[in-house]
C-alpha cells in the first residue's frame, strides 16, 4: 500500500502538542512537509518529527509551494481560524490548475468563523475534487466510541433510543491572543469549544446503524456571557498575557456559553443536546459527556482518570502542563492523563483520515459535518442575541456575523437580551 505523504499548514500549539506525536500511532503515513509563516516554528516542528520518527519533512513558508511538492499527498489545515479560507484557496487553486496532486485535505475545528466562510470552504474543496476530512477529535475518543457502541448495542436496542446527551468542554482559557479576539477567532468560548460538544452529542444521539444525518436539528437556544474575564483583575491579566492586544473591558467575547439543540429522529422521536462550555474552569482541560436513555446511562469525565497524584506544600516545583492540559496547579491531589493524545482521540482521528484518503473513501467526519456545526454555532449566537429559542435553520443564517465577532456585543447583553 502506498504511504500517504502529509503536509501540515500551520505548525503551532496543537500540531506540536498533539498532532505530530499522534502520528506515532498512524500506519502508512509520513509527515513529508510542514509550513508556517514563521519559518522557525516550521523548523522546530520538522526537527520534532525527525526526533520522534514520524517523518523528515521539508520546511515551507508558502502553502501553495508545499502543495506542489510531489511528496505531499494530503494537507492538514492547522492555521488559525482567520487564515482558513485564504490557505484553503491557495491549496485548492494549485490543484485546480493541475500544479498539485492531492488525495485529500483535512481541516481543524471549527471549519470556519461563520456560515459564509464555511460554505466557501466546502465549495473550494468540492471544486478541486478533493476528499475532505473534518478534524473533530472528540468523536474519535476511544471512550466515546466505545461508550456509544455499548449504549446503542445493549441499551437502546432494548429500551429505545437515548433522549438526552450532555456534553461540555471547559478549561481556563486559550494560549494565544488570537483565540481571545472574537473578530479573528469567530467568537469566544462557544465558537472555540462548543463546536466539539455539538458534534460529540450528535454522534452519541445517532444510532451507529442509521445514516449520518438521520437526526434533524429542529430548534436551537443558547446563552452566552462573559463573567470572569471582564472583571478588572482578569481584564488586566489578559492584557498582560496578550501583551496589550486584548482588552475585555472594551471588546469582550463570551467566556461561557450553554446551548440546547432539539433533534428529531426519522421515527419522530425527539432528543436533546445539552451543551456547555467555559474559559473559566480552573482545574484544567475537562471533557465531559453523559448519555441518558429510558433504562440506561453513560458518563465520561476526562478529569476522573484512573491515576491521581498528590504533592504536599513542601513540593514547590515549576509550573507546567505535564499532568493534564491547561492544569492550574502543581500541588494537592491531582488527576493525571497518562496519554492525552490517545484519550482526546487524536491518534484514531489521524489514522482514520490517512486511511480514508489512501483508500479514497469518505471520512467519518467531512467538511459537510463541519459546515453543519458552524450553522448550529451561528444559530446559538443568534438565539443568545435575540434571547429566544429559534427554529433551525433560522432565517438570516447566511451573512450572519455574531455581535461578539463584530465587536458590538456587551457583557450586559445577557440580561438585556430577552424575548419578554
Ligand atoms: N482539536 C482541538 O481540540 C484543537 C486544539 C487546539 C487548537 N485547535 C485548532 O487548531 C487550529 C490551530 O490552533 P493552534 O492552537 O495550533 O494555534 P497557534 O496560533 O498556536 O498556531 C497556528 C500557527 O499557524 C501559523 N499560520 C498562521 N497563518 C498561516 C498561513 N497563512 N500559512 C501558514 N501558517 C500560518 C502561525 O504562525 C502559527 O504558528 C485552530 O483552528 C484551533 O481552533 C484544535
Amino acid at each position: 500500500m502506498k504511504r500517504l505523504g502529509v503536509g501540515f499548514a500551520g505548525t503551532g500549539w496543537v500540531v506540536n502538542t498533539y498532532h505530530i506525536k499522534a502520528f506515532n500511532g498512524v500506519r502508512n503515513a509520513d509527515i513529508t512537509a510542514v509550513c508556517d509563516l514563521q519559518e522557525q516554528r516550521a523548523k522546530t516542528t520538522a526537527a520534532l518529527c525527525k526526533e520522534i520518527g514520524v517523518g523528515n519533512p521539508k520546511v515551507y513558508t508558502d502553502v501553495a509551494e508545499m502543495a506542489r511538492d510531489s511528496e505531499v499527498d494530503a494537507i492538514w489545515i492547522t492555521v488559525p481560524n482567520f487564515a482558513r479560507t485564504t490557505v484553503t484557496q491557495s491549496i485548492t487553486e494549485e490543484v485546480i490548475q493541475g500544479k498539485a496532486e492531492l488525495m485529500g485535505i483535512a481541516c481543524e475545528k471549527p471549519l470556519a468563523r461563520n456560515v459564509d466562510e464555511a460554505k466557501l470552504m466546502l465549495r473550494m474543496a468540492e471544486s478541486a475534487g478533493l476528499n475532505h476530512g473534518y478534524l473533530e477529535n472528540q468523536v474519535f475518543m476511544p471512550t466515546l466510541v466505545r461508550g456509544r457502541d455499548i449504549i446503542w448495542r445493549r441499551g437502546a436496542s432494548i429500551a429505545g433510543r437515548p433522549h438526552v446527551a450532555r456534553c461540555s468542554e471547559e478549561h481556563g482559557g486559550p494560549h494565544e491572543a488570537w483565540f481571545w479576539d472574537a473578530s479573528r477567532q469567530g467568537g469566544g468560548a462557544v465558537n472555540d469549544m462548543l463546536c466539539h460538544s455539538i458534534e460529540a452529542s450528535r454522534f452519541l444521539l445517532t444510532d451507529p446503524n442509521e445514516e449520518k444525518y438521520a437526526l434533524t436539528p429542529r430548534t436551537v437556544s443558547a446563552e452566552i456571557a462573559v463573567l470572569k474575564w471582564s472583571r478588572p483583575k482578569y481584564v488586566e491579566k489578559l492584557k498582560e498575557f496578550t501583551r496589550g492586544q486584548i482588552d475585555y473591558s472594551k471588546r469582550p467575547a463570551e467566556d461561557m456559553g450553554r446551548a440546547c439543540v432539539v433533534y428529531e429522529a426519522q421515527d419522530g422521536e425527539l432528543a436533546i443536546s445539552e451543551l456547555s462550555t467555559s474559559w473559566s474552569f480552573v482545574p484544567g482541560e475537562r471533557i465531559f459527556f453523559e448519555l441518558l436513555g429510558p433504562e440506561y446511562y453513560m458518563q465520561i469525565d476526562t478529569l476522573n482518570p484512573e491515576m491521581k497524584v498528590f504533592f504536599s506544600r513542601e513540593i514547590k516545583g515549576s509550573s507546567g502542563e505535564d499532568l493534564v492540559e491547561k492544569q492550574a496547579a502543581e500541588q494537592g491531589f491531582m488527576p493525571v492523563l497518562p496519554n492525552e493524545i490517545s484519550t482526546y482521540g487524536y491518534v484514531n482521528e489521524h489514522r482514520h483520515m490517512v486511511d480514508s484518503f489512501l483508500k479514497g473513501t469518505v471520512p467519518r467526519e467531512t467538511w459537510q459535518d463541519g459546515f453543519l456545526v458552524v450553522k448550529l454555532l451561528m444559530a446559538c449566537y443568534m438565539s443568545a442575541e435575540k434571547g429566544k429559542r429559534l427554529s433551525f435553520p433560522p432565517m438570516g443564517l447566511e451573512g450572519f456575523i455574531p455581535k461578539v465577532a463584530a465587536g458590538t456585543w456587551a457583557a450586559r447583553d445577557i440580561v438585556n437580551a430577552s424575548s419578554e
